[in-house]
């Protein structure tokens, strides 16, 4: 294995980087459920890379139908041109969704997806001829990538503090539909949905003649996930649906098995008009995102109009590359050979109750999990906020064997959907065997 020789170079996301360069965890290989080390150490993966390698790691059918693309059609140009995998991916995707929503538009990641979304639905207006519908509504605690659309309808103070002004007609946001009073609830609250209501409020104050559309995560994964009731999203869509609103869901984390269907939109039987998609959809092999758009968005921008004429000024260098296509292809394949959504659904319960087993441990304060998802969030030190998360990433890894994700102080299991119940014990395990020395 070469050993990098400087670390000063490689900046890395989202890290303290002071402080790994001093002791840097290194990820050398990769199979099934565990990675391993520059020496050979293996590490159990409770988060699925970074919630994207659902079908596990080192999956052959990927590899040597990346390497086949390689050699076959290297790149080709989506723009003025195509490639028959974009075809055959795109249909694949549409028949995966839920029903209406049947034309997919290809970006490279789950920032880029958000972003094409949000464009959309403005251009979408001016389509139309209600072009005064700009604003664009996220939600407290949302996370939708990086871009500077995805940080202004994003929630996590973190990730725009430092970066303002955001942009024009994204100030406002909903409310989280949780509360103190929903700690510990095993899988979706009932309650919440009343907090849809909070959308008629600001149609109230803005007139929905400005409001272009709501996007929310059917489960705000990055935050430290936090389900949401079916009533609510169905209320949010009713309210949507009045006011002629387009809802989004971003399910970037949530697509591809992670809540036991194809969508979460699935699971709560609430379609929204766009959705976005990343991560596992290409198990995690080759950076690909998306949006799978409804037929009357879709629609709008396909009448008329001269030969030449280009419906939608938007797209990527990257947009469907070749191997992009041929990963997520034999990963489809994969996840409907294997029923990994189904296996998600069935290993539910057994995630469920062995994280809440957590619950009398040390600095726990609440407890939450849906599908094949958990967290289990700390109190902070207050003195040092996401101190302790950061502690849980290194001691998981250097005395338990483990790659963890937190999210400030919360602990965010998401395991490949291959995992074992042994697997999913183990990570219990570790994580309890940490908070008993933690300080
Ligand atoms: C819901 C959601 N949207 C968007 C993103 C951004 O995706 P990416 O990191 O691929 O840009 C993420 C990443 O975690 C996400 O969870």
């Amino acid at each position: 294995m070469r050993q990098p020789n400087d670390l000063s170079a490689f900046w890395l996301p989202f890290t303290p980087n002071r402080h790994f360069k001093t002791a840097p965890r290194m990820l050398a290989r990769a199979d099934g459920m565990y990675y391993y080390d520059e020496s050979g150490r293996a590490l159990l993966d409770s988060c699925a890379g970074l919630w994207c390698v659902n079908a596990g790691h080192g999956r052959v059918q990927i590899a040597d139908a990346i390497a086949r693309s390689a050699r076959e059609l290297d790149f080709a140009p989506t723009f003025q041109f195509a490639h028959p995998d974009a075809f055959a991916l795109a249909q694949r995707l549409a028949a995966l969704a839920p029903e209406g929503l049947d034309h997919v538009f290809f970006v490279n990641s789950g920032s880029e997806a958000c972003d094409a979304a949000l464009k959309l639905a403005r251009a979408y207006f001016q389509k139309v001829g209600q072009g005064g519908r700009f604003r664009l509504i996220g939600r407290e605690k949302g996370y939708h990538g990086v871009t500077f659309a995805g940080i202004s309808v994003g929630g996590i103070g973190n990730n725009r503090k430092p970066y303002g002004p955001l942009l024009p007609g994204t100030d406002d946001h909903l409310p989280l539909p949780y509360d103190s009073g929903m700690r510990f609830t095993r899988g979706e609250p009932e309650d919440g949905a009343d907090y849809a209501d909070a959308l008629e409020g600001l149609v109230a104050l803005h007139g929905a003649e400005t409001i272009a559309a709501v996007i929310v995560e059917p489960m705000a994964g990055s935050a430290g996930v936090f389900p949401t009731s079916g009533d609510y999203l169905k209320r949010l869509r009713a309210i949507c649906d009045r006011h002629g609103i387009l809802l989004i869901f971003d399910e970037v984390i949530t697509a591809f098995g992670r809540l036991g269907c194809a969508f979460a939109a699935e699971r709560y039987g609430v379609t929204p008009d766009i959705v976005t998609f990343a991560k596992g959809v290409t198990n995690g092999a080759v950076p690909m995102g998306g949006i799978i758009v409804s037929n009357a968005v879709h629609d709008a921008f396909m009448g008329g109009g001269a030969d030449h004429q280009i419906e939608l000024f938007h797209g990527h260098t990257y947009s469907a590359h070749p191997l992009a296509c041929a990963a997520a292809l034999a990963t489809l394949d994969l996840y409907r050979d294997e029923d990994l959504f189904a296996r998600a659904a069935k290993l539910e319960p057994v995630l469920e109750s062995a994280v809440h087993e957590l619950r009398n441990a040390p600095f726990v304060k609440d407890i939450r999990n849906v599908g094949l998802a958990a967290a289990i969030e700390l109190e902070s030190d207050h003195a040092a906020p996401g101190r302790h998360g950061y502690e849980i990433i290194r001691r998981a890894f250097l005395d338990e064997n483990m790659v963890v994700r937190v999210s400030g102080d919360t602990i965010a299991l998401s395991p490949p959907l291959i995992a074992t119940q042994h697997d999913i014990g183990r990570m219990v395990d570790g994580i309890r065997n940490i908070l008993s020395t933690l300080r």
